[in-house]
């Protein structure tokens, strides 16, 4: 927060103010000269004066600048700038406008002075006033991050990272950076981009074995759990899977927590619900700046109308106090099979049966969530064969281990998590079952549960999956802002 008062020279920590620091000195009285860069959002010229809309990407609101026309070559060169274009705006003085839809606007008196056109705009550059489609957007990826929709998602990510980071801190996590390069395949499900260098052609020649980039860093996180109790990580993850959905990207960002002396999935969860809830209610309180005025429609074909803009900022605060508000709910993998049977034997038949010992299909998720609970819900025990080696097994004789997974509204998993089997027989057993460590690469891992070992769990949160979910975007290619999917190339 910029503490200037009497003028706004205080945030000017390079060569600029920001139009979000304009709006944070909102209630001070009026000041002369303020300097501000930024690319024109629009422009509309009327006879005796010309209003600008002026984004620098770190706000939600535009700057709107006030340029009365006195004469014709000051309406010429108004008349001559486009939307796109880079200014560089000296001189201008604050006015506040309590009764128009901004607060206050920026008034510029002699326009060819004080107006410099930095960087130009083609003829056809495409970010024009009227709406886009997300598709269409996804097609412009060096320009849609200039769009008020597409840019609030990125700053919105940057929001629930700091205060997931807050939220740990108060709660002695250390924040750790566990490594990208591994050895091993933590999940088993063998979905795995393998490393080499450009100097040789045989994949395993650097490190003497086979590489790979990481999947889940959990295996490291637990090491890092023996020695400091809490930690997290926010990291990158790649799977090298084969699914070309909205919620599936190769490269994404998981942010994995691991904790000591958990002894049971209730005080996981529990854990899991309160984090989030505490984001949420940041993004709540924060609501003003994290929401952008105009949306692009969800609907991904089809541009928005005024009306669907005030629908879907409607949508997500009422998404947000909902997640705040409710409390989530909670069943065992062998309930939801139950519901999932009763719905598809009597009302609508699923694409897929659901059977107990199978896993839940991305329908059955959004079905449980979406439409069943109305609300985020856990589902816990799964069956042992089901799940990733690591996972702590049941006492019970149904053959379950003690994980969860988060399923939300129109999205379905967004967290994996579970306890972790700390009896090393078992341990050494199931891996044995599924002929892993055959040649002892796991054996540091294994080791663990000899030295000082604990009941310990986590799990992990697809970030961009959360941030599009709060954001009421159902495709998480936007949450990000270079995605790699299997079904893309990468161009740069
Ligand atoms: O359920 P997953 O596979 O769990 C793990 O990797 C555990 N080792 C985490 C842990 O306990 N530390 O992945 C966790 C989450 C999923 O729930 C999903 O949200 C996200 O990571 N995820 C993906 N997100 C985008 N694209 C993909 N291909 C993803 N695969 C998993
Ligand atoms: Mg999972």
């Amino acid at each position: 927060m910029f503490r200037a008062c009497s003028s706004l020279k205080g945030a000017r920590f390079y060569s600029s103010l920001t139009v979000k620091s304009l709006y944070e000195h909102v209630h001070r009285t009026s000041h002369e000269n303020i300097s501000i860069n930024g690319w024109i959002k629009s422009i509309r010229l009327l006879k005796r004066i010309a209003f600008l809309d002026l984004q620098d990407g770190t706000s939600v609101n535009p700057l709107r600048i006030a340029v009365p026309l006195t004469n014709n070559d000051e309406v010429q060169f108004l008349k001559n700038l486009k939307t796109g274009q880079t200014l560089s705006i000296s001189n201008a003085t604050w006015q506040n406008t309590p009764n128009r839809k901004q607060p206050f606007e920026l008034q510029i008196k002699n326009p060819v002075e004080s107006i410099k056109i930095v960087g130009p705009v083609s003829e056809s550059y495409p970010l024009q006033k009227k709406f886009q489609t997300l598709r269409y957007l996804r097609s412009l990826p060096t320009l849609k991050y200039r769009t008020a929709y597409l840019s609030a998602i990125l700053r919105l990510r940057s929001f629930i990272e700091l205060q997931f980071m807050l939220y740990f801190q108060k709660n002695h996590f250390t924040k750790v950076s566990p490594p990208i390069l591994t050895s091993n395949d933590c999940e088993g499900a063998g979905e795995l981009f393998q490393v080499s260098t450009n100097m040789s052609s045989t994949a395993s020649s650097y490190f003497g074995k086979p590489t790979y980039l990481t999947v889940s860093t959990q295996l490291h996180l637990e090491i890092l759990a023996l020695s400091l109790s809490r930690c997290w990580t926010l990291s990158p993850c790649f799977r090298a899977e084969k699914s070309d959905t909205p919620r599936h990207l190769s490269e994404f960002w998981m942010l994995e927590v691991e904790m000591c002396f958990v002894n049971s999935i209730d005080e996981l969860t529990s854990f899991v619900e309160t984090t989030m809830k505490h984001v949420v209610k940041a993004c709540i309180d924060n609501q003003q700046e994290l929401l952008p005025r105009q949306f692009v429609s969800s609907q991904e074909d089809s541009a928005s109308s005024d009306l669907s803009v005030n629908q879907e900022t409607q949508q997500i605060k009422t998404r947000w106090e909902n997640l705040m508000n409710e409390k989530w709910h909670s069943i065992t993998y062998t309930n939801a099979i139950e519901i999932l049977k009763k719905r598809h034997n009597k009302i609508l038949h699923f694409k897929y049966e659901p059977k107990w010992g199978q896993p839940l299909q991305t329908e059955h998720e959004k079905f449980l969530a979406g439409e069943y609970f109305k609300s985020p819900v856990f589902v816990t025990d799964y069956p042992r064969i089901c799940k990733a080696f690591y996972m702590k097994q049941n006492s019970t004789p149904d053959d379950t281990v003690a994980c969860f997974d988060l399923l939300v509204p129109g999205m379905g998993e967004i967290i994996g998590g579970s306890l972790r089997e700390d009896n090393y027989d078992k341990l050494c057993k199931e891996m044995k079952a599924r002929g892993m460590n055959k040649s002892g690469e796991l054996d540091w891992y294994i080791s663990l549960r000899e030295e000082g070992s604990a009941p310990h769990g986590g799990f992990g949160l697809g970030f961009e999956r959360f941030v599009s979910y709060l954001y009421g975007n159902h495709n998480i290619r936007d949450a990000i802002p270079f995605y790699r999917t299997s079904a893309g190339s990468i161009d740069f």
